[in-house]
């Protein structure tokens, strides 16, 4: 994966995490130091998928840095209604724009676009795989109200399989020391076993459970998710799923004192409105925190930006990946890349693990 584009958190040392968080923390402080950072500079807002938070924490980012803005927030307003590929699109708007900032229902799509863009992409939620920027965002909200990234039971409740915030919030937690993760979900929406294979790999200890009622006394921070609709074959799969965890005063009574529960929003029915008035409740704040964390990655992206196309990789088979959501099975010129990673064959768009036969 290319260093030069955030496609996920894996591509950046903990060090350099370490710098954007740090840097988000004084922008908070001191945002007016800020407000011409990012003069002269355009970001380029390309959401093929829905977003409230994302979309519009990144046009205020820039916009507070003193920035300017492009993009669609609709396809169907842009030339991709017309049939336009996600290759053209990319390379047309890599010329107007010095970063990218993308959201696409297929998986690997970020990765997918950074392959044809002039400048820097930042993924901004590639289907049910990945959302860094939430991430960046969790992280900067658990420094501010937990002040540590380490020795924490962090629970994890809703739909851990399509959920991508969930996705990188667990390959970003596994590299502080001492973490324990408590999986709550129904056994259907499970966390995918490539991601438990990543939290054994990095001897953190993890337990799965399908109640949150009997897992909450033992958490510091819970992370609570929506049940994806939009990813789920049909709607009686979805309406199954609905509704099997929400949290309410009675579960909040057996609560730490001390936890902090998050969300990267929108909610639909799985936090009663009444918990928003508990100070544990910090998923408005993290809202705020994500600004300015998204503000501190602007400006990194944008130090470590240079105009140009990197050489595109073959493809290294002819076998087309297994997902049907990964980006390759929609747009068809794209190469087939895998890697072996503990023996299994992935695809290196979307990660999804090879059937043995199809190798
Ligand atoms: N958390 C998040 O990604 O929200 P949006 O879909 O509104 O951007």
């Amino acid at each position: 994966m290319s260093t030069r584009h955030l496609i996920d958190l894996d591509s950046i040392s903990s060090d350099q995490l370490k710098d954007i968080l740090d840097l988000a923390k004084v922008i908070m402080k001191h945002p007016q130091y800020f407000c011409d950072s990012g003069h002269g500079k355009i970001m380029a807002t390309l959401f093929y998928e829905p977003s409230t938070r994302t979309q519009m924490s990144f046009q205020s980012a820039m916009l507070k840095l003193g920035g300017k803005l492009v993009g669609f927030d609709n396809p169907d307003s842009s030339s991709v209604s017309k049939g336009e590929s996600l290759r053209d699109t990319v390379r047309v708007v890599s010329n107007y724009a010095d970063l990218i900032v993308i959201r696409h229902p297929c998986e690997g799509a970020a990765q997918a676009a950074s392959t044809f863009s002039r400048c820097n992409v930042i993924n901004a939620g590639d289907g049910g795989h990945l959302h860094p920027t939430q991430t960046l965002t969790d992280l900067f909200t658990l420094i501010n109200t937990k002040g540590t990234l380490s020795n924490l039971t962090i629970g994890i409740c809703g739909d851990l399989k399509n959920g991508r915030t969930v996705h990188s919030l667990i390959k970003s937690l596994v590299r502080y020391k001492n973490n324990k993760f408590v999986f709550i979900s129904t056994p259907q929406l499970n966390v995918p076993d490539y991601l438990k294979q990543i939290v054994i790999n990095a001897g953190c200890e993890y337990s799965e459970s399908i109640s949150l009622s009997d897992s909450i006394s033992k958490i510091d921070v819970l992370y609570m998710t929506r049940i994806q609709r939009e990813r789920f074959e049909s709607d009686e799969d979805y309406k199954n799923q609905k509704g099997v965890f929400v949290l309410d005063k009675e579960k909040m009574k057996k609560a730490k004192y001390g936890l902090k529960i998050l969300h990267p929003l929108p909610r639909v029915d799985e936090i009663d409105y009444e918990v928003d008035d508990d100070s544990r409740a910090v998923y408005f704040d993290q809202t705020e925190y994500g600004m300015y964390a998204r503000m501190a990655l602007i400006l990194y992206m944008l130090e470590n930006s240079e105009k140009k196309l990197d050489a595109r990789p073959e493809s290294n088979s002819d076998k087309c990946c297994c997902n049907p959501r990964c980006i390759t099975n929609h747009e068809h010129y794209l190469p087939n890349l895998y890697i072996k990673v503990d023996g299994r064959t992935v695809c290196e768009y979307c990660d999804h693990t090879q059937p043995i036969c199809a190798e």
